[in-house]
């Protein structure tokens, strides 16, 4: 089946500076697959290169510095291996003509010492602890530890840490950054009430709780252009221990036209109804979207049926899908044809090698891409 011609899906379209083939872009998904001191890996060039076709590829979450990998096995951007081995996959991404920008995420408090390098520490705005458990490589499932309460030293470097692995970005290829404001982790924190209970000038109203977001988005924007920084929100997300709040909408309407006063490329918006978590209210997006007037990148249980509805309907200009990435390298093609979907096998999605995540099959000889 052919595409209507005036699909907006398929169609290419302006981010910033950059023609996209299409308003396609990939979420960021988290697939644990660099060495243990974070250093991308050679499979992880073969795996987005696959996933070329999208419009914009937005890289899983890359950490900023060591007290930000919190995760074991996630990739940073925070030395001069990091930024060979990602040279490496935003060449062989660019090579087919595909788009790619790195998702920074600092973990801050949704980490443990046994993730960590030496001399790293687990920090957050409060010593407020998370329930629950993390998986370490040393020791299997630990619960998560109390972090310790940053200084305001500490959060000055770790803003520091955010504008430095955007040039390393920029150095190793990108085509720019998206700064993870979102799901839980350090940026989220600061926003969060639940998270921050400071108060210093990071702590508060939302003009201290968002101070870090938007000193980041600044700082980031300034070193390497707005132009190449976009940032990633989860408003109403429960995700590591994140309620909803009163006054939460306002919160986020807030950051929203500050961002939008920032000029930053896009606002990313994770709608989480599809995992169980109510819905950004309808008033709420529409309130977002006249807060910030640049383009908004939705995510969130997307196919292109509702993707074209959401782009006519003017709620996002980019839609990012997430998860039908894993398991159709091809899915931009399988979505134009209407092509059956390959189910993602959630056992390896964290963790392993080549196994459920350079083996998944695409449709047709000529989009075949190995
Ligand atoms: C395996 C996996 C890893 C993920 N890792 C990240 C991540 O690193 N950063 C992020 O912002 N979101 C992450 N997400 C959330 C996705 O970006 C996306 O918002 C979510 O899957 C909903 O979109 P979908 O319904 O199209 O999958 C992850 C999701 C999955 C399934």
């Amino acid at each position: 089946m052919t595409p209507p011609r005036e699909s907006l899906l398929f169609n290419p379209a302006r981010l910033g500076s950059l023609e996209l083939k299409n308003r396609i872009a990939m979420a960021p998904m988290t697939r644990a697959r660099a060495t243990p001191d974070h250093i991308p890996t050679e499979i992880m060039a073969t795996y987005y290169a696959q996933r070329a076709s999208a419009g914009l590829i937005i890289t899983e979450g890359t950490a900023p510095s060591k007290n930000g990998a919190g995760y074991a096995r996630i990739p940073g951007l925070y030395n001069e291996a990091q930024v060979e081995g990602w040279r490496k996959i935003t060449d062989a991404v660019h090579s087919r003509d595909g788009r790619i920008f790195v998702q920074i995420m600092h973990t801050g408090r949704v980490s443990h010492p046994a993730n960590l390098e030496p001399g790293a520490e687990v920090l957050a705005p409060s010593a407020i602890k998370l329930p629950g458990e993390i998986h370490t490589d040393a020791f299997g499932m630990k619960p998560f530890p109390t972090p310790r309460e940053m200084t305001a030293a500490e959060i000055e470097t770790a803003i520091g840490e955010f504008v430095t692995a955007a040039k390393n970005a920029i150095r190793a290829g990108f085509d720019g950054v998206e700064i993870h404001g979102a799901n839980g982790y350090l940026v989220e924190q600061f926003i969060r009430p639940t998270s921050n209970h400071r108060k210093d000038a990071y702590g508060g109203s939302i003009e201290g709780r968002g101070r870090f977001l938007l000193e980041v988005a600044r700082r980031t924007g300034e070193a390497i252009g707005f132009d190449r920084v976009g940032v990633r929100l989860s408003p109403y997300g429960t995700f590591n221990d994140m309620p909803v709040y009163d006054g939460m909408a306002e919160d986020y309407v807030t950051l929203a036209r500050e961002l939008s006063r920032l000029g930053v490329v896009y606002l990313h918006l994770i709608d989480h109804a599809e995992k169980g978590d109510g819905p950004i209210p309808e008033l709420v997006n529409e309130r977002l979207h006249d807060a910030f007037r640049g383009p908004i990148l939705s995510a969130g249980g997307y196919d292109a049926e509702s993707g074209e509805i959401a782009l006519r309907a003017g709620d996002a200009e980019f839609i990012a899908i997430g998860r039908p990435f894993i398991a159709n390298p091809d899915l931009v093609d399988r979505l134009r044809e209407g092509a059956p979907l390959t189910p993602v096998d959630y056992g390896t999605a964290y963790g392993g090698g080549e196994k459920g995540y350079l083996d998944y099959p695409v449709r047709e000889k000529e989009t075949a891409c190995a």
